[in-house]
């Protein structure tokens, strides 16, 4: 047995080599004027929304700029229309499944670039890949101050940071004039641990004091949380997570809680965050990118056509994504060669004020990260606009 096994190894050792041998060898997908663009996001899972809305945003996006004619590129000395081709991968919610599907999207797919993911772990393992093959990422919605200094210049996002969201809510609850607040983290997201940390800087510098609070996302029982927040009488309470946790322990929390105000990020901003809260007094407030109903010509535009499209109001997170292929199709009509990723990610580097529903997006910045307005929206029966932050102001 152990023979044939031995005879066997050099028949096997030239089965695992020939894939090698023709991803490196002459078996390249021919360029035929096609970008081939890799997108992952949670179509499935506890952050479907995410995924859902932004995957309508970039849909929405490749329509207009289809009709209004895509640029023209140069391939073998010729100049033939550009073509998009989007290649989706679910990465269910999952970090480990993000990775994987960036990576398959590199070596199968051969995409040029990658667009995602939405929670900020995940686009992390995104960027990971993307920083080790070389090949342009940019996340429509990844806020942790971190991401894109890690992973390094080939990656770059279009929404604001942390450090900017949690001054926003650590000012804006000062104005309120609430001086004591109860912090709720989920452990287990860099996004919700770095956002913490950048409101409490905030909150302590202007005076507040803070207490912290821990679950996990895998938790659904929030009683504990709940009791030890309720115990601590806090003027306010931060969840800083994502709706799928954030909804349950308010509605958990309907009694214990009861007459105190109660602030989130954009990872609430989702329009499953009202279903999951159900029947409630609270007064809830939360920061994010867009509001389908502020007082924007732009803003008021959108809505409507996305609205015709999918039969519902747009949240934060379709509007990102729609600026996200605005700013790749920049970046491509600017590249010498767009098809290379190294050109590719030069232009995408050097965007500058790229107009987008969202706000105007420079990414020529030592973190390829925009400097844009917030804003703060309301929960009352749906999420409604309530005030604009300027980008730097409160
Ligand atoms: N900012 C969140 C994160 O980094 C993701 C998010 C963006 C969620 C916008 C909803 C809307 O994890």
């Amino acid at each position: 047995m152990l023979r044939t096994l031995r005879s066997l190894l050099p028949l096997l050792a030239l089965a695992l080599a020939l894939p090698l041998v023709t991803a490196c060898g002459g078996d390249e997908v021919k360029n035929d004027g096609t970008l081939r663009v890799g997108v992952v996001l949670p179509m499935t899972g506890a952050q479907a929304t995410y995924g859902e809305e932004s995957w309508n945003g970039i849909k929405l996006a490749q329509s207009d700029l289809e009709s209004a004619g895509l640029p023209t590129v140069r391939v073998g000395g010729e100049d033939v229309p550009l073509k998009l081709n989007l290649i989706l991968r679910d990465e269910v919610s999952k970090k480990q499944q993000a990775a994987d599907n960036a990576k398959s999207l590199i070596e199968g797919e051969q995409v040029h670039v990658l667009l995602g993911s939405v929670a900020s772990s995940h686009t992390k393992a995104i960027f990971k890949e993307a920083k080790e093959s070389e090949v342009p990422c940019i996340s429509p919605a990844s806020t942790n101050d971190t991401l894109t200094v890690q992973g390094g210049p080939y990656t770059s996002r279009i929404c604001f940071k942390d450090g900017f969201q949690g001054a926003v809510l650590a000012r804006f609850s000062l104005d309120q004039g609430w001086k004591k607040a109860a912090i709720v983290v989920d452990k287990a997201q860099d996004y919700s641990v770095g956002l913490a940390e950048n409101y409490e800087k905030t909150f302590k510098a202007g005076g507040g004091n803070a207490s912290m609070h821990y679950y996990v996302t895998e938790d659904t029982d929030f009683s504990n949380v709940v009791q030890n927040v309720a115990n601590d009488n806090p003027d306010v309470i931060f969840i800083s997570g994502y709706y799928a946790q954030a909804g349950p322990m308010i509605k958990q929390a309907k009694d214990k809680w009861a007459g105190k105000p109660i602030i989130g990020g954009d990872g609430l901003d989702s329009p499953e965050l009202i279903g999951l809260v159900g029947d409630t007094n609270a007064e809830i407030y939360l920061t994010s990118h867009f509001a389908a109903d502020a007082p924007d010509e732009q803003v008021q535009n959108f809505a409507k056509r996305y609205k015709e499209r999918f039969g519902k109001s747009p949240g934060a997170m379709a509007a990102l994504g729609y600026d996200v292929l605005g700013v790749l199709l920049d970046a491509v009509k600017r590249a010498e060669d767009p098809f290379d990723p190294e050109s590719l990610a030069k232009a995408i580097r050097e965007t500058k004020n790229v107009k987008g529903i969202t706000g105007t997006i420079s990414l020529d910045n030592e973190e390829r990260t925009p400097v844009k307005d917030a804003v703060i929206v309301k929960v009352a029966g749906g999420l409604k606009f309530h005030k604009l932050i300027p980008a730097g102001g409160s």
